[in-house]
């Protein structure tokens, strides 16, 4: 069986990579999905990211394999022969595992249509039975909605098709969390529900974060145990009922931290975006010592590691990762 949850122990796991990490030109779904919170969008660059950030992201991330690796669980990486429309940095977002269902998720943002293509190898590889689910996208004109700019209450994507990036996903087993926003359209969480059938239910958050991925906002610790944004939730009562009686533990304010200068593409509370181990383990920032100290109350134990370029390229521990197997006894 493949990985179900965001807790089981680890065993297969695939890391990115940021060579080649660019920013496309402008359009229509990167402006309104990326940039809706900017007025003036004069000063984005794009390109290449800096050679700086794609090394040091990348030493980072060989940080991340060598500690993985030293425990035992196997590590993949994407194939970066092709050159990234967008980048390989994030596997969490182009494909999501549902046990033994892998789905290719409809990313709304156009030049990220072939991304999953990089992790395809990973899959092959693999001895356990599943299927592979491509979900179809148009990314016609009319799913972005350029009256999002300047209004968070105005999500960038309509209705027309159905569209989500897998980081707007979170499992657990058969109840299944999809959050509502610039990156995850209603429509995109009823097809995930009709794709998994009865056996699951997908439980549509909103009204709690527009902007992209749910992983800084919500992050499953354990059967029972969250760790919750602050800023975002204020009482877990707007939650989907399976959550409302987990314990919560409130993410600590991470501080403003670094982003390379002139590049930023998410929040401080990549902080909260933390990969887990197993139950008893995670990797969190460096910096976030007080975090640290909040989970190692509730018997977790953090492995504080680099990651220089979370903001800069929008992705810490669990985005820059996408856990394939772990061990569900
Ligand atoms: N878009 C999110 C980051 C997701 C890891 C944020 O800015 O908080």
């Amino acid at each position: 069986m493949l990985s179900k949850n965001e807790w089981d122990p680890l065993q297969r796991v695939i890391v990115g990579c940021a060579d080649g990490a660019r920013i496309p030109v402008m359009e229509t779904s990167l402006r309104t999905i990326n940039y809706s919170h900017l007025d003036d969008i004069d000063n984005i660059p794009h390109g290449l990211y800096p050679q700086q950030v794609i090394n040091e992201a990348n030493e980072d991330l060989e940080g991340i394999c060598s500690f993985l690796t030293s425990l035992g669980i196997k590590v993949d990486r994407p194939d970066t022969t092709t050159a990234p429309g967008y980048y390989h940095y994030c596997p969490r977002d182009s494909v999501c595992v549902f046990e033994d269902l892998v789905v290719e998720t409809p990313m709304p943002l156009r030049a990220r249509k072939n991304e999953s293509q990089s992790l395809e190898h990973v899959f092959s590889s693999l001895e356990d039975q599943f299927r592979w689910v491509k979900m179809q996208a148009k990314r016609q004109e009319l799913l972005y909605n350029t009256g999002c700019v300047g209004d968070p209450n105005t999500l960038a994507l309509t209705e027309v098709e159905a569209s989500f990036d897998a980081a707007n996903v979170l499992r657990c087993n058969r109840d299944i969390f999809y959050l509502v926003s610039n990156s995850g359209n209603r429509a995109g969480a009823n097809l995930l529900q009709d794709l998994l059938g009865k056996e699951y239910h997908v439980w549509p958050i909103e009204n709690i974060y527009s902007y992209m991925h749910i992983d800084s906002t919500i992050s499953l610790l354990r059967e029972g145990l969250m760790l919750l944004n602050p800023d975002r939730i204020k009482d877990k009562s707007v939650l989907p009922k399976p959550l409302q009686n987990w314990e919560v533990v409130w993410a600590p304010d991470p501080g403003e931290t670094w982003h390379y200068p002139g590049y930023c593409n998410s929040s401080k509370w990549t902080s909260m975006n933390i990969l887990s181990v197993d139950p008893k383990l995670v990797l969190i920032e460096k910096e976030q010592t007080s975090l640290a100290t909040l989970l190692n109350k509730h018997g977790i134990e953090s492995q504080l590691l680099p990651m220089r370029h979370s903001r800069t390229l929008g992705g810490s521990f669990h985005c820059v990762t996408l856990d394939i197997k772990r061990r569900h006894d």
